[in-house]
């Protein structure tokens, strides 16, 4: 009647090729569609002897069963192994050695920073810190910088409302400091200090600057070039560095001086870093000016200083050989590693 045994073998043979949910449904379609084979069975009841139907239904439907069971195996095979995919693809290792992170080091600007702060607590100076946004008072006029002065116009920065600007330098610390502290007074300062300064590979309008002030009774021109002296050849690591001062002009100093080193390249008999000159400009510096004394209320006859203001970046880059500036602000942690 019906060839069981042959139909089953068939479908087993045509399962095992299968591999995804609709080539099943596909199948099942041929067994129980509109025109399908099992479908086709049981229509053809209605034309069996009546002594057999009984018997063919029987065969049928076990027919039908064993099919479906078939099919339905298959099924949960090839959903169980889209599983297995899936899980294989998302698999996370947690016993993984987690990925190598670099940590870096600290940045040359911090580390040029602490650096001279050390030698300078070493002698007994203490470092204070101040805004970096001024009142114009303290950036420019304590300093001996009236609204009139040149000077001011060529450091004029960025101002903000209220009458407020971003320091120009670190210089306005002095002011803050000894209008709190009575002298004697050996305080060292640092931060972020802003000009309109085009942007190039040695200037840039944000940098960091370095402040000293000494003030006490009898201070010279000597002392202040003992401690730059201490101070370069010692953050130069260098101890034949050797200083000049060259007469210069800041309003808040008098004398004033622009600084220079022997260049640590050449070590004083020209080169390219030095253009020939042996010399390399570093810090502007001197004695406090007279008149900023007694702006803050101390009396000049009695109380002298120095003070010096070292760019930070200039340091660094001579320090450790950079020549763009911009390389120590692009945060690439190659650089700093
Ligand atoms: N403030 C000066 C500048 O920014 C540097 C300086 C500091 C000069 C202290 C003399 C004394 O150029």
């Amino acid at each position: 009647m019906i060839d069981k045994t042959t139909m089953i073998e068939e479908l087993k043979e045509k399962l095992q090729s299968l591999s995804t949910i609709q080539e099943v449904q596909n199948i099942k379609a041929q067994y129980f569609g509109k025109k399908g084979q099992i479908t086709a069975l049981m229509k053809n009841i209605g034309r069996i002897e009546p002594e057999k139907k009984k018997e063919y239904g029987m065969q049928v439907n076990e027919l039908k069963q064993e099919i479906e069971r078939l099919l339905n195996g298959k099924l949960d095979e090839i959903k169980k192994e889209i599983k297995k995919q899936e899980e294989l693809k998302n698999w996370v290792d947690v016993t993984a050695h987690g990925a190598e992170r670099s940590f870096g080091k600290e940045h040359l600007i911090a580390k040029t920073i602490r650096d001279i702060y050390e030698i300078f607590t070493q002698f007994g100076f203490t470092v204070v810190e101040g805004p970096e946004i001024e009142e114009p008072w303290f950036n420019f006029d304590a300093l001996n910088t009236p609204e009139w002065h040149p000077a001011r116009e060529m450091q004029d920065t960025f101002y903000l409302e209220d009458d407020l600007l971003l320091r120009t330098h670190t210089s306005a610390v002095q002011i803050r400091t000894m209008l709190k502290e009575e002298p004697p007074l050996a305080i060292i300062s640092s931060g972020r200090t802003y000009r309109k300064d085009e942007i190039d590979a040695t200037h840039s309008a944000m940098f960091h600057q370095l402040e000293c002030l000494f003030i006490d009774k009898k201070v010279t021109v000597g002392n202040l070039k003992m401690f730059l002296e201490q101070l370069t050849k010692k953050i130069f690591d260098n101890e034949d560095t050797k200083v000049l001062l060259r007469p210069s002009y800041f309003p808040f100093v008098e004398p004033g001086f622009e600084v220079d080193v022997s260049c640590m390249n050449c070590g004083g008999k020209g080169c390219n870093v030095c253009k020939g000159t042996g010399w390399i400009e570093v810090l502007g510096a001197g004695l406090v000016h007279p008149k900023v004394l007694e702006n803050v209320g101390y009396d000049p006859e009695k109380w002298q200083g120095f003070a010096f203001g070292v760019g930070v970046e200039r340091i660094a880059m001579l320090k450790y050989g950079i020549s763009n500036m911009r390389e120590l602000y692009k945060n690439d942690i190659r650089f700093i590693d």
